[in-house]
């Protein structure tokens, strides 16, 4: 089976041809990611229409790319794969337009993914990892834990009242004026970092369920960097130790939070023993090397795609559409993109489980 997928729903546009062959180094055929980073950075952030016009400007360009560095043409292929929500509107709407388009002239197959699915099953593409498993889901718009039982379905344990985690790492950065996207710059940064000097809080350490929340923690940052006056005022060093402690912080509660899932999970799955941890956080070294730790404390084995694959692409998305095809869901050319699409659509929402903001 050959699948072209396209992802499109952030700021990043991208195509990929993927196809089922039993060893995951041979199943991704092409793999093109167009970062829009250069486009945002001017405004420290995504801005939606900016967006979507670049989307519309590059995306038949990168299919066509895909398809000839996988050396496929469109009347090979099994089905197209588009990210249909949730995420940026605009943006999802011109991969989705642009896979109907390729469907219904080669009378193929759509599938519509839900861009969380493509995360969360990326771990099957790049290591056969069998149902049903923990997953850690962090990137710049989603903070959950997840059971992933089978494609199509899943139940959230826990999710962020506030920011994602990758918002916090992203809002940081920019109070600190280090420039955007933020994750990476920080993990640079941290690096030379001394993670005890600042107490920083740990938000939500020692409850009893699996919710996430940020933004005291991103609060605790801003009240560091006032108290220097500014972040003009630091030296290179400060904002290194800065860096350092966030992640220290983040680590702790990241830590923590999925001792509370694993608990759930095994509660549902007496031998369940994997966690996966997936989206564009999972790309930070430092954090998985925390995580790793649960793998003696918790006896539990972790899983982490590699960082290019972590981070937002269309490989994630047709292999989603490789596992759907083959679950026997596919969908109608009237399928309408979705900003909100949950995984879970019947999960309780943090608030709803008594947690105050
Ligand atoms: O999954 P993704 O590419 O897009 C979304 O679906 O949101 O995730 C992007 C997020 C951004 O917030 C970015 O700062 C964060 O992932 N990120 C990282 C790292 N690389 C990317 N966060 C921490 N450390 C990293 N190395
Ligand atoms: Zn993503």
């Amino acid at each position: 089976m050959i699948v072209l997928g396209i992802e499109s729903s952030c700021d990043e546009t991208a195509a990929a041809i993927v196809c089922d062959a039993a060893s995951p180094d041979a199943r991704i055929l092409s793999n093109i990611v167009l970062s829009q980073e250069d486009e945002h950075r001017p405004y420290g952030g995504i801005v939606p229409e900016i967006a979507a016009r670049s989307h519309l400007e590059h995306v038949d360009h990168l299919i066509k790319q895909a398809l000839q560095d996988a050396g496929v043409k469109l009347a090979q292929l099994d089905g197209i794969a588009a990210t249909g929500g949730p995420g940026l509107i605009g943006g999802v709407i011109v991969g989705v337009m642009s896979a109907k388009a390729i469907a219904s002239v080669q009378n193929k197959p759509f599938i519509a993914v839900n861009h969380l699915e493509g995360h969360a099953l990326t771990a099957r593409l790049t290591e056969n990892v069998e149902f049903p498993y923990l997953l850690l889901l962090v990137s710049g718009g989603h903070c959950q834990l997840l059971i992933v039982e089978e494609v199509d379905r899943y139940i959230r344990l826990g999710t962020t009242i506030d920011d994602a985690l990758g918002e916090a790492f992203d809002k940081s950065a920019k109070m600190l004026g280090l420039g955007y996207p933020g994750g990476p710059i920080v993990e640079r940064a941290a690096a030379t970092g001394d993670g005890a000097r600042f107490e920083l809080p740990r938000p939500m350490l020692g409850r009893k369920e699996c919710h996430f929340s940020f933004s005291g923690l991103k609060t605790a940052i801003r009240q560091q960097i006032e108290r220097f006056g500014g972040e003009e005022k630091m030296s290179d060093q400060d904002v290194a130790d800065l860096c350092a402690s966030f992640q220290s912080a983040v680590g702790d509660v990241l830590i923590d939070r999925c001792q509370n899932a694993l608990r759930q999970f095994r509660e549902r799955y007496p031998n369940g023993n994997t966690l996966v941890v997936a989206g564009g956080v999972a790309a930070n070294q430092t954090l998985a090397k925390r995580l790793a730790d649960l793998e003696i404390s918790e006896n539990t084995r972790l899983i982490v795609p590699p960082a290019q694959l972590c981070t937002d692409n269309a490989a994630m998305i047709a292999w989603a559409g490789i596992e759907r095809l083959k679950a026997g869901h596919s969908d109608l050319l009237d399928f309408k993109p979705r900003p909100r699409w949950p995984l879970d659509p019947d999960a309780p929402t943090a608030i709803g489980a008594g947690v105050k903001a």
